[in-house]
């Protein structure tokens, strides 16, 4: 017998649903076969929902010896509205980890300053969390969030506890505040004369929606960041996520196998990168 197909997915269950905005919710899942995903920070899994389909997912847990591994899914289209309508004990696909992942171990010692727009906290929530449980491995930790407004915001409760460590600087921002919000209202950007680095040491680790980059690569270098001081997760449309269908690709590279993390002083020329 031949080897099994990559395209064929390990079975897993959902262990817990916990509903973060109107849009998102988190999924608890254990592969059926007990084994931990073994992914590292940055690293996405397709999810299938059967008779549904297939779509890429970031892990936002940080890797741990445990087999379950969460996951943060907006309702998009046909796959996320499924796996939406999903309950505790469905059994979903996976396959992965797949991608790059962010440069924890080059990065020890360093400061890292972590950019997240919206969605971009889920991936970007596995190396805070990774770093956190290695706390004297890094230097300054220092986290920016910005959401739409005060309902978009994930993780209220963990950011909430996040923001009172003293052994992290917590920024965040909202585009649209209401009457509730007490905190700073302006795009994430606005949050950057708030602090100074050291930019010989300082690492900024960027994810957020395709208009963020542009600006938020521009506050970075204002701020004395070298291009290979920034690290950027691009998302594109993945099908395969094996290198094969072509779906991903962005001029000669393929997201899925040389992404979805890349330096950005390797993709600064790449015209279709950040727009
Ligand atoms: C590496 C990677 C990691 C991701 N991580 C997460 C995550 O952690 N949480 C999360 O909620 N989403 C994540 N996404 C986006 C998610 O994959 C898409 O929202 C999903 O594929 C939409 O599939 P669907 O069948 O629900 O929607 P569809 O019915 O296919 O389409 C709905 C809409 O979404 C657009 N769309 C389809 N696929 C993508 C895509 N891959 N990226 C952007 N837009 C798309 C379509 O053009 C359409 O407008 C990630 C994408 C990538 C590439
Ligand atoms: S998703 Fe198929 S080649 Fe990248």
């Amino acid at each position: 017998m031949g080897a099994p197909s990559p395209y064929l997915p390990g079975l897993a269950t959902i262990m817990k649903i916990e509903e973060q905005t109107a849009m998102e919710k988190l999924f608890v899942v254990r592969p059926n076969d007990g084994k931990p995903l073994g992914h590292k920070p940055g690293q996405f899994v397709e999810v299938s929902v059967f008779g549904v389909g297939e779509c890429p997912i970031s892990v936002s847990s940080a890797p741990n010896k445990k087999a379950d591994f969460e996951m943060c899914v907006r309702r998009a289209g046909n796959v996320t509205n499924a796996l939406h309508n999903l309950k505790v004990g469905d059994v979903i696909g996976i396959r992965g980890p797949y991608g790059t992942h962010f440069p924890v171990e080059d990065l020890k010692g360093k400061d890292l300053l972590f950019v997240a727009g919206g969605l971009g906290i889920v991936p970007l929530r596995s190396f805070i969390n990774y770093a956190l449980e290695r706390r004297k491995d890094y230097g300054r930790i220092i986290v920016l969030f910005g959401a739409r407004t005060p309902a978009d915001r994930l993780f209220k409760a963990e950011i909430a506890s996040l923001a009172r460590r003293p052994d992290l600087e917590y920024l965040e921002t909202v585009d649209v505040g209401d009457a509730s919000w007490k905190g700073n209202v302006g795009v994430i950007t606005t949050l950057f004369p708030k602090f100074t680095i050291d930019p010989k040491k300082t690492y900024a680790i960027m994810v957020g929606p395709p208009v963020m980059y542009r600006f938020a690569i521009a506050a970075a270098k204002a701020k004395g960041l070298a291009d290979d001081h920034i690290i950027v997760s691009l998302e594109r449309k993945m099908k395969c996520g094996l290198g094969k269908c072509g779906h991903c690709q962005m001029g000669p590279v393929y997201v899925c196998q040389e992404g979805p993390v890349f330096n950005f002083a390797a993709i600064k020329n790449l015209e279709e990168a950040l727009s």
